[in-house]
């Protein structure tokens, strides 16, 4: 069992180049299922979650792997239809995107239920229903859900409920060689989205409106390959800009795209630091104390995302004052609290609230990453800790961030896999 063993109180200073985005690479690889030719995908994040994706297509039949640092080469000459195992469904929630992939390409699959973080629930059932406004038959057998579409799939309105990024994606992926015109109302409108909705296009797809709420696809014959570069990971930038808040010092972020950012950049200015950006790049200066912040609501984009929640509230720790959170997302995502407070941090949970009182130092302990998000915020906040943090259960880290370490002890962080 690896862990991760970190000595606090080591400023950070220096640039990381940030790593390609692991939520729009998920739905990409996925993606690659729909054309028969290579896709050669650039700036392809080498993390777990990735490695999982491609085990699935190596399943399916599919060749897949990476034939440079982050340039991983797919080609699905030849889709099995014959379902995913249980195994590789479980391996990751992003698992579902394969759903809609395999059904646009083939007309059948067979799959279990997606695994992943422990968010609280986390259902399908918006996948579901859509696909069956689209021609599937979803039968249950032996806790597989068997899925059919007899005469192809067609195209559809679709109204979602709540803005879901995993079914707005699913639905994409069945849409695209569908026969027809499929609408999607009430769409989620996340970067990501438009990262596949781009992909998807240079493969030969017709898709409108990709980052509003009414994304509009017109099905088309078959799809080429392509050479495509995935955008960069919002949520890690924010991570390594909190590792910085939280330790101090300044850091320069390139290849990242701070207009995505703006709900999270809002929060550091907040917090006393200073930020300067341009196209790809943000100048950070952590503020020195840092201060509270008013409230934040996790929402859909581009409100404040779920998944900046927890390395923010690692920053927050020690600032001055009183910082107060609403998870609006998901119902259990304040796992990463129980490890942020045996370094010493005083929160108090109640439902979806989080309240912060700022403490004056934070110290060593031994911990273990609850999620992939949470795990990164202990990672932050052991790194203004006093003394040596250990945090276990690190694949949930490795899920979403290359060598997250390496990244860390580039800029100045005393931090080892042990
Ligand atoms: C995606 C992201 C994840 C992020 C989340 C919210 C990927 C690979 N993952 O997850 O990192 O935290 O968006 O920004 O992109 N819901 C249902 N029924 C469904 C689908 C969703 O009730 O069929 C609910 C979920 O339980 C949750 C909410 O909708 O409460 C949002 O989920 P969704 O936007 O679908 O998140 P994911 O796509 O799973």
């Amino acid at each position: 069992m690896q862990k991760l063993v970190i000595n606090g109180g080591k400023k950070l200073g220096g640039e990381i180049v940030l790593q390609g985005a692991k939520n729009a690479a998920l739905p990409i690889i996925a993606a690659s299922v729909l054309c028969g030719e290579e896709i050669i995908l650039h700036n392809c994040p080498r993390i777990s979650d990735t490695y999982s994706a491609m085990r699935i297509l190596t399943y399916l039949g599919c060749r897949a792997g990476f034939e440079d640092k982050n340039t991983a080469v797919i080609k699905a000459e030849n889709v099995s239809a014959d379902g995913i195992s249980d195994e590789l469904m479980r391996e990751m929630r992003s698992s579902i995107f394969f759903l809609g992939a395999v059904l646009g390409r083939t007309g059948r699959c067979r799959i279990t239920l997606p695994g992943g973080c422990d968010l609280g629930p986390r259902p399908i059932d918006m996948h579901l229903s859509a696909l069956r406004k689209m021609g599937v038959t979803i039968r249950e057998e032996f806790g597989a859900l068997n899925c059919t579409a007899e005469n192809g799939l067609h195209g559809a309105k679709i109204p979602l409920s709540f803005p879901s990024v995993g079914t707005t994606e699913n639905i994409m992926l069945a849409a695209v060689l569908a026969e027809g015109t499929t609408v999607i109302h009430n769409a989620a409108r996340e970067p990501e989205i438009i990262d596949l909705a781009s992909f998807l296009t240079a493969c030969g797809a017709k898709i409108n409106g990709a980052g509003s709420g009414k994304i509009t696809i017109n099905g088309v014959k078959s799809l080429y390959g392509c050479e495509y570069t995935v955008m960069p990971d919002r949520i890690a930038c924010a991570t390594y800009l909190a590792c910085a808040a939280a330790a101090g010092g300044e850091l320069v972020v390139s290849d990242c795209r701070p207009s995505d950012m703006e709900s999270i950049l809002t929060v550091f200015e907040q917090m006393g630091c200073i930020l300067h950006t341009t196209g790809e790049k943000i100048y950070f200066s952590a503020g020195r104390p840092l201060k509270a912040v008013t409230p934040i609501r996790t929402m859909v984009y581009p409100g404040f995302p779920t998944d900046a929640q927890a390395v923010i509230m690692a920053a927050l720790c020690k600032a001055k004052g009183t910082s107060v959170f609403a998870e609006n997302i998901f119902e259990n995502r304040y796992k990463h609290v129980d490890g942020l407070r045996r370094m010493g941090a005083d929160i108090l949970v109640e439902g979806k609230v989080a309240v912060i009182e700022g403490v004056n130092r934070l110290y060593g302990a031994k911990t273990d990453a609850p999620d992939l998000r949470g795990g990164a915020g202990l990672v932050a906040a052991a790194l203004s800790a006093e003394g040596t943090c250990e945090i276990s259960n690190i694949h949930y880290i490795d899920r979403g961030y290359e060598e997250i370490e390496k990244v860390l002890s580039s800029v100045g962080a005393d931090i080892v896999r042990i």
